[in-house]
């Protein structure tokens, strides 16, 4: 079995003086093999993360790409300048993306491909809302996501796909394990060959207190971490929760 993938989303958080975080959960996990890690840290910072995490295990990624590798889109981050500046993964597709800045399926697929076309492992979200969960649209909503935002080309290259319920993020709410089963599985399906080995990740309020449970689900392959990833101690107990 391959281990789990946890990465932190530190979204629009972090200063430089928080780069002592990421110190310390390097720091902490030396020699720890059970894991991979990653931290995604606003691009001020990636750069700097880079350095204070060199000789470390612990991956650093962006959190968002532009589909083309330069030009004159301002304000926006390419895939290879994320690459350039030691990043070795990139979120896509995050629905706080796909809310705020009017990122739909077809984008966010074509960042996806950009993004393994610079050699970054792409990590692409999907996830239901509170309406489509109550409506019973759950499995169908995700289902589509993934065909939409997973390219074909993907298949044999290396991308994880995160499992967002949109209403457990930073609520405190989680779906039960039951119900991660449940979408996990109809994202392996959706996947079908372009994703047979891409781990799939939970992502919504993982916290110290529920990771170890959450992890343990079948076709959970790590976890997604938003607000517990800013802690080093917190971030740190959810990766002792992977084993
Ligand atoms: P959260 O965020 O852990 O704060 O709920 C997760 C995410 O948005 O990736």
């Amino acid at each position: 079995m391959t281990a789990p993938l946890i990465v932190g989303n530190w979204k629009m958080n972090g200063l430089r003086a928080d780069l002592e975080q990421a110190r310390e959960v390097a720091a902490s996990l030396a020699g720890r093999r059970a894991a991979r890690v990653g931290i995604c840290p606003p691009a001020t910072l990636l750069a700097a993360m880079g350095q204070a995490l060199k000789g470390s295990a612990v991956l650093t990624g962006g959190q968002d790409c532009h589909a083309e590798a330069a030009g004159a889109f301002t304000g926006d981050i390419s895939a290879q300048m994320l690459a350039d500046a030691g990043a070795r993964l990139v979120i896509v597709g995050h629905s706080e993306r796909r809310q705020y800045h009017g990122e739909r399926d077809e984008a966010v697929a074509a960042k996806a491909l950009a993004a393994v076309g610079a050699g970054l492992e792409p990590i692409i979200c999907v996830g239901e809302t509170f309406e489509e969960r109550q409506a019973g649209r759950t499995l169908e909503v995700v289902s589509r996501q993934v065909a939409e935002s997973v390219p074909e080309a993907l298949a044999g290259r290396a991308f994880a796909v995160a499992y967002e319920p949109i209403w457990a993020i930073g609520t405190g709410l989680t779906p039960t394990p039951a119900e991660i089963e449940a979408a996990h599985a109809a994202i392996r399906l959706a996947l079908g060959v372009r994703g047979a080995q891409a781990p799939i990740l939970y992502g919504g309020s993982v916290k110290p207190a529920n990771a170890a449970e959450i992890l343990k689900v079948a076709e959970v392959g790590g976890a997604l971490v938003g607000g517990a990833s800013l802690k080093a101690a917190d971030f740190l107990a959810i990766i002792a929760g992977a084993g």
